[in-house]
């Protein structure tokens, strides 16, 4: 096939450890079946759940090395398997897909189950659809677990990282009135932003349970959580009888149980369903993507150790491409 050379470039690891195992390999391009598409990737998206499998966490079977990290990220359709419906060579992607055996997305080429792969929504770029595979998908299917009516009081904590950012837009636009837990100041002003009011409070400074009172003085409908701790069990503390606390596996620690309040906890899921539900949800929320950094594929070490320091506001990206950095 034209334009897909043989072998590729591609950050990855040796062996787990520490964000200087990231080093830029020559790779072959993988192969793809009948129902796989491959991608020729733009941007990659680089979060905790990364850092952990470098570290040495791998969801099933034993990785091969060298290992190419990353779960998500956009692109264009370089390779179309013959049994794949609805997408073309060129068309532009984005892709939510973990684990990955044949190799990630922090690479120029992905080779990803047709499945798990959407069409670039038509307001975000390439770099912003890359951002928001997973935490798109993620922001959107803990908002529509937590079944508020239009006006119900609902408090959205960790809402200044990757999933948060999103999942405070998509609740304010399915009619939530929403208080956002955010982190730092420089949080609370980013959230703020996005959803152009004022409805946001720091969890890492203020007095969550008397902010939470304040908001909601007859208790709020629901929480969705994507950080744990204090914050999150003072907001449980304060959910209505019947309500629901909502959060992805992966948030620690876990909420506290309360009697009468209902935990429910979910995996993202991927699947040409959610990827439309997604792209609608995008476009009538005007969906704004926060990139906090953007390292180029050979800084994915870098990329690492900024996910290593902490406080990230929004997401960080990798730009797979030189294209990419024109930002
Ligand atoms: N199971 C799944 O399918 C799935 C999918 C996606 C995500 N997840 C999980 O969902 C969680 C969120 O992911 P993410 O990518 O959004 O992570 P993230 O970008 O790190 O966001 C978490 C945010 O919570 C903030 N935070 C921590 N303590 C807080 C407090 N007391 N008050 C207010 N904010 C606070 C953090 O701020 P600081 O950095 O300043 O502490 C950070 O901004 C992670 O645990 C991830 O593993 C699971």
């Amino acid at each position: 096939m034209p334009g897909v050379p043989k072998t590729m470039r591609a950050a990855a690891i040796d062996r787990f450890g520490g964000p200087e195992e990231l080093t830029l390999h020559t790779l072959p391009v993988p192969g793809i079946g009948p129902k796989e598409l491959l991608i020729a990737v733009h941007t990659a998206g680089a979060a905790s759940w990364d850092a952990e499998m470098r570290a040495g966490w791998w969801p099933e079977g034993k990785p091969e090395f060298p290992l190419v990290l990353g779960s998500d990220g956009s692109g264009t359709v370089a390779r179309v398997g013959g049994q794949v419906r609805g997408f073309k060579m060129q068309d532009e992607v984005y892709a939510y897909s973990f684990p990955n055996p044949k190799g990630g997305f922090y690479a120029e080429f992905v080779a990803v189950a047709a499945a798990n792969v959407g069409h670039r929504p038509s307001r975000l770029n390439l770099e912003e659809s890359g951002a928001i595979g997973t935490t798109g998908l993620t922001a959107l299917q803990g908002v529509e677990r937590l079944g508020f009516r239009k006006r119900d009081p609902v408090v959205i904590v960790g809402a200044s990282g990757g999933v948060g950012t999103i999942a405070v837009q998509l609740a304010r636009w399915m009619g939530a009135h929403i208080l956002a837990v955010a982190s730092g100041r420089d949080g609370v002003r980013l959230v703020n932003e996005l959803v152009g009011l004022n409805a946001s409070i720091d969890g890492k400074h203020e007095d969550v349970a008397e902010q939470v009172g304040s908001f909601a003085p007859d208790g709020i409908a629901a929480v969705l959580a994507f950080a744990g701790g204090e914050a999150l069990d003072a907001c449980v503390d304060r959910v209505r009888p019947g309500g629901r606390v909502v959060h992805p596996n992966g948030v620690e620690p876990a909420p506290k149980r309360r009697s009468g309040v209902e935990i429910i906890t979910y995996d993202a899921e991927a699947g040409p369903d959610h990827f439309k539900r997604l792209n609608d949800a995008i476009d009538a929320s005007r969906l704004k993507v926060a990139i906090s950094a953007a390292f180029p594929l050979e800084e994915a070490a870098k990329a690492h150790q900024r996910l290593a320091s902490g406080h990230v506001i929004g997401k960080i990206v990798l730009h797979v491409r030189p294209a990419a950095r024109t930002r």
